[in-house]
C-alpha cells in the first residue's frame, strides 16, 4: 500500500515536468527531481556571493541550500567547496562558481566597445577563448558576459560594457563571443558557461543614467534590442540574465511577456535565466509589489530560474508553494533548467577543477592575441598631413598625459582578476619598440584624468618645446566608465582639454590618443590635434598595440562602432535613424542668424541651431594609412523574388602606399513601408586585407529575411516596394544602388 502510494506520487510529479529532456540527460534529471525535496529545488535557485565565514557558508552547502556561487575565484576553495556539494549532499548535485569575466580574466582584451571596433568578431571570440582558458583554470565555469545590450546614450557608464549602437554588429559579436566562452563542447575542461545580458532593453535607459527606466514600444523591441539576444540564443548560450530596468513599467525580473512568451516560447530557449544582482528585490523599490515574498512570486513566476542574492525564493519559495500560490509545476520546470546546465557543464562526471601550477596566465600566445585585439580595435579619426606613422626620423618624441603611463586605467572597466603590473604602458612600449634611435622626454602633465591642478602644465610645455612630434594620452580612468558611473557631461574630464590647448600653441606636430570607456565629446580637441587615433581601453596590451601603430608596423583599420556627438545635448544620435518629414536642409547655425530676424526668415527642418545635424564622428568611420576606392555596386538581379537571394558586389583598390584592412559596409534602406524606416541599415559587413594597388571584389548575398521588421501588427514581415543598397567604406558615403522587392 505504502509502495503503490509511493509510485502514484511519483507518477503524479513526473506528470508535471516537461518532457523536453530526453536520452539519459532527460532521465537523469527527471531522476534527481524525483528524488529532491521542495527546500533542495529552492536551493539550486539560490545563487550566493562569497562571504567571510566559511563555517557558515559550508554549512549553507551541505544543506543543500545554495545552487551556485559567484566570486570564488580560487582554484583549491572552490574545489573544497565542491567537495563539500558532491560528497556532503544528501543528492550531490555539484555547484557552479560563476564571475563577471567580461573582457578578460587575467590577460585583459580591450573593453567589449573597443573590440567592437575590429570589426573583427574573430579577435572577440579569441578574447573570450582566452578569458575562459584563465578563468576556468581558477574554478570558474560561468561568466556572465556577453553583454549585448543595444545602447545609443554615451553617458551610460556601461556603454564600455557593449558592442555599440547597431543590432546587426552587437549580433555577430555577441555570438562570437558565445563561442569563445563555451567552445564547442560546454563540458570540456576550459569551456565556461557564458550569459546573455541583459535582458532586456536596458542600454535605452532614459536619460542615459544607470537602472533607470524605459520606455521601448514592441516593434522598437523586437526591431532593435531583441535580435542580438535571439542571436546569442541560436548561438548556443547557455543562460540569459535579467536587466535591472523595467520596460514600459514592468521590471525585467517580472517580466513574463519577455521572460516567458518570447524567450521560453517564441525562441525554444531551455538554459537557465538568472536575475541580476538583487534584482527580484528591487522590484519592491521599483514599486511593483510590496514584500520580498511578493517579489518571490513575482520572479518565479515571470520565469527567473535563479535568484541572485534577492534572498527571495529561499524566504519565501516555500510558503508560496505550500500555500498554492506557487505551482510546484512552475518550481520543477525552474530546477530542470538549472540541472541541465550543470549537466550540459559536465559537472556531474567532472566537478573539480584542476589545481595547475604555474596558471596558464598571460601566455605570449594570450598576449599575442589581446595585442592583435588592440590594434584593430584603435579608430583612427584625423590624419593631417600623413602625420602617422612616425618614423626613426623623428628624433626626439614628448610623451605626454595621464594615460600615457596608467597601468590599471588602460585596462578598462570590470578587471576584477587582473593585475595591473602586467599591463604594459604606451610609454613603456614606444620606449621599448624605438630604442636609442628616438630620445623620449616624457612628462604627463596632469597626473590623472580627472586632475584640473594645471601645474604640471608648464613642464608638459617644455617637453613638447624641445620635442619634434608630441603625442598627448588623454581620455577617461577605468573608474569613471562602467556600471553606475553614468556621465551627464562627457567631455574629457579634469583639465585636459587645457593641456592639449597648451601643447597646441607650441606648434608641434600634435598626436591625440584617446583612451576612454565611452565616446567622448572631443570636438575642440579634435582641432588642437594634427592626428587622433581613438583606441577606447585597449587592455594589457593596449601600449604594444598603440606603439605599432604609431611607428607603422600596423595601420589602423578599426571602425567606430558607435556614433561620436559633437555634443551631448544631441544624444540620442545613431546612423540609423528616421528621416522625419522634414529632413535637415539649408542648416543656418545660431551665429548666422541676422540680429532681429523674423521668425520665417530661416527654415523649418530637422536640426540644431548649435550642433547642426550631423555628428563628429559616424557609426562605421575610421581612416586608415592608405586609402581605398569603392566601384560602384552591381547587382544580380534588380528584383529580390521570396525565398530568392540577390548578390550585391563592388571592387575595392587599395589606392594608398600601405598594405591594409578594410572593412567594407553592406547597408540598405526600405524606401517606403507600412512604417518609416531607418535611413540606413547594417545588414553584412566584411574585413578584408588588400596589399596596395590591389583590388578586391566583394559580395554579399541579400535575402527577404535580411530586409524584414516588425509591422504596426507585430508581424515580421518583408514588404514588397524599393530599397536602395550600399557597400560603403563608412554609415554615411557611398553611391547606392536599387532594388525592388517582389
Ligand atoms: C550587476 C550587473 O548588472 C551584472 O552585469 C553583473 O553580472 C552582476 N552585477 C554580478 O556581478
Amino acid at each position: 500500500m505504502k509502495n503503490s502510494l509511493l509510485l502514484l506520487i511519483s507518477f503524479l510529479l513526473l506528470a508535471s515536468f516537461k518532457p523536453q529532456d530526453k536520452g539519459s540527460m532527460g532521465a537523469k534529471i527527471n531522476s534527481l527531481l524525483t528524488k529532491m525535496t521542495l527546500q533542495e529545488k529552492i536551493g539550486q535557485m539560490n545563487q550566493l556571493n562569497e562571504w567571510n565565514n566559511s563555517a557558515e557558508m559550508e554549512q549553507t552547502i551541505r544543506s543543500g541550500s545554495v545552487g551556485s556561487f559567484l566570486n570564488i575565484v580560487d582554484a583549491k576553495k572552490s574545489n573544497e567547496l565542491q567537495r563539500i556539494a558532491v560528497e556532503e549532499t544528501r543528492l550531490g548535485i555539484p555547484l557552479i562558481f560563476a564571475r563577471d569575466v567580461i573582457h578578460g580574466f587575467k590577460t585583459i582584451f580591450p573593453i567589449p566597445l573597443g573590440q567592437a571596433a575590429t570589426w573583427n568578431p574573430q579577435l572577440a571570440e579569441n578574447g573570450a577563448r582566452v578569458a575562459a582558458m584563465e578563468a576556468s583554470a581558477a574554478g570558474i565555469k560561468w561568466t556572465f558576459a556577453p553583454m549585448i545590450d543595444i545602447t545609443r546614450d554615451p553617458r551610460w557608464g556601461r556603454i564600455a560594457e557593449s558592442c555599440g549602437e547597431d543590432t546587426y554588429l552587437t549580433s555577430v559579436f555577441g555570438a562570437a563571443m558565445v563561442k569563445g566562452f563555451q567552445g564547442d563542447n560546454l563540458s570540456a575542461p576550459t569551456s565556461i558557461a557564458a550569459c546573455a545580458k541583459h535582458f532586456a532593453g536596458y542600454g535605452a535607459t532614459e536619460s542615459g543614467k544607470d537602472y533607470n527606466t524605459t520606455w521601448i514600444p514592441e516593434v522598437q523591441l523586437r526591431d532593435v534590442y531583441l535580435p542580438s539576444f535571439k542571436a546569442a540564443s541560436e548561438a548556443g548560450v547557455a543562460s540569459f540574465m535579467c536587466s535591472f530596468n523595467d520596460i514600459n513599467g514592468i521590471p525585467s525580473s517580472a517580466n513574463v511577456h519577455l521572460n516567458k512568451d518570447i524567450l521560453r516560447k517564441e525562441w525554444g530557449y531551455n538554459g537557465v535565466l538568472v536575475s541580476d544582482w538583487g534584482s527580484i528585490q528591487q522590484m519592491i523599490s521599483h514599486g511593483v509589489c510590496t514584500d520580498l515574498k511578493n517579489a518571490a512570486k513575482m520572479g518565479v513566476e515571470a520565469g527567473v530560474d535563479v535568484d541572485m542574492m534577492s534572498f527571495a525564493y529561499t524566504n519565501h519559495l516555500e510558503s508560496l508553494v505550500k500555500s498554492g500560490e506557487v505551482s510546484i509545476k512552475t518550481v520543477n520546470a525552474i530546477v530542470r533548467n538549472i540541472l541541465r546546465l550543470k549537466m550540459r557543464l559536465g559537472l556531474f562526471e567532472n566537478p573539480y577543477v584542476k589545481e595547475q601550477n604555474p596558471m596558464p596566465y598571460y601566455t605570449q600566445e594570450s598576449l599575442q592575441k589581446a595585442k592583435q585585439a588592440a590594434i584593430e580595435g584603435a579608430i583612427l579619426l584625423k590624419n593631417d598631413n600623413n602625420l602617422l606613422p612616425l618614423t626613426t626620423a623623428t628624433k626626439k618624441l614628448a610623451i605626454i598625459g595621464p594615460l600615457s603611463d596608467s597601468q590599471a586605467d588602460q585596462l578598462g572597466t570590470w578587471c576584477f582578476d587582473a593585475e595591473p603590473e602586467h599591463s604594459v604602458t604606451p610609454l613603456k612600449a614606444i620606449q621599448q619598440l624605438v630604442g636609442n634611435e628616438v630620445s623620449i622626454i616624457a612628462e604627463k602633465g596632469l597626473t590623472y584624468s580627472r586632475d584640473k591642478n594645471q601645474q604640471g602644465i608648464e613642464k608638459a610645455v617644455d617637453a613638447a618645446k624641445s620635442a619634434d612630434v608630441v603625442l598627448v594620452f588623454v581620455g577617461e580612468e577605468a573608474i569613471i566608465s562602467g556600471e553606475a558611473r553614468c556621465r551627464a557631461d562627457i567631455n574629457l574630464p579634469g583639465a585636459q582639454s587645457e593641456l592639449i590647448a597648451a601643447l597646441k600653441a607650441t606648434g608641434k606636430p600634435l598626436v591625440m590618443v584617446v583612451m576612454a570607456g565611452r565616446p567622448l565629446t572631443i570636438g575642440t580637441e579634435l582641432n588642437n590635434a594634427d592626428a587622433v587615433l581613438y583606441a577606447f581601453h585597449g587592455g594589457t596590451m593596449a601600449g604594444p598595440a598603440l606603439a605599432d601603430l604609431i611607428f607603422g608596423k600596423a595601420v589602423p583599420s578599426g571602425k567606430l562602432p558607435v556614433t561620436i556627438p559633437r555634443m551631448v545635448g544631441q544624444i540620442p544620435i545613431y546612423y540609423a535613424h528616421k528621416m522625419t518629414g522634414r529632413p535637415a536642409q539649408n542648416i543656418d547655425l545660431i551665429d548666422s542668424i541676422p540680429v532681429g530676424a523674423t521668425q520665417t526668415s530661416i527654415g523649418f527642418t530637422s536640426y540644431y541651431l548649435d550642433a547642426g545635424d550631423s555628428p563628429l564622428f559616424h557609426f562605421g568611420y575610421g581612416l586608415s594609412y592608405s586609402s581605398f576606392s569603392y566601384s560602384d555596386v552591381s547587382l544580380s538581379s534588380n528584383k529580390l523574388q521570396d525565398g530568392k537571394t540577390i548578390t550585391v558586389s563592388c571592387n575595392i583598390t587599395n589606392t594608398g602606399k600601405y598594405d591594409a584592412e578594410e572593412v567594407a559596409q553592406l547597408y540598405i534602406r526600405d524606401l517606403v513601408a507600412s512604417l518609416a524606416r531607418p535611413v540606413r541599415e547594417l545588414k553584412d559587413f566584411r574585413k578584408i586585407h588588400l596589399k596596395a594597388g590591389e583590388t578586391k571584389t566583394v559580395s554579399f548575398m541579400l535575402n527577404n529575411e535580411q530586409l524584414a521588421f516588425y509591422n504596426a501588427n507585430l508581424v515580421k514581415r518583408t514588404e514588397p516596394g524599393d530599397f536602395q543598397v550600399w557597400i560603403s567604406t563608412d554609415s554615411q558615403s557611398g553611391k547606392p544602388a536599387t532594388f525592388r522587392k517582389i
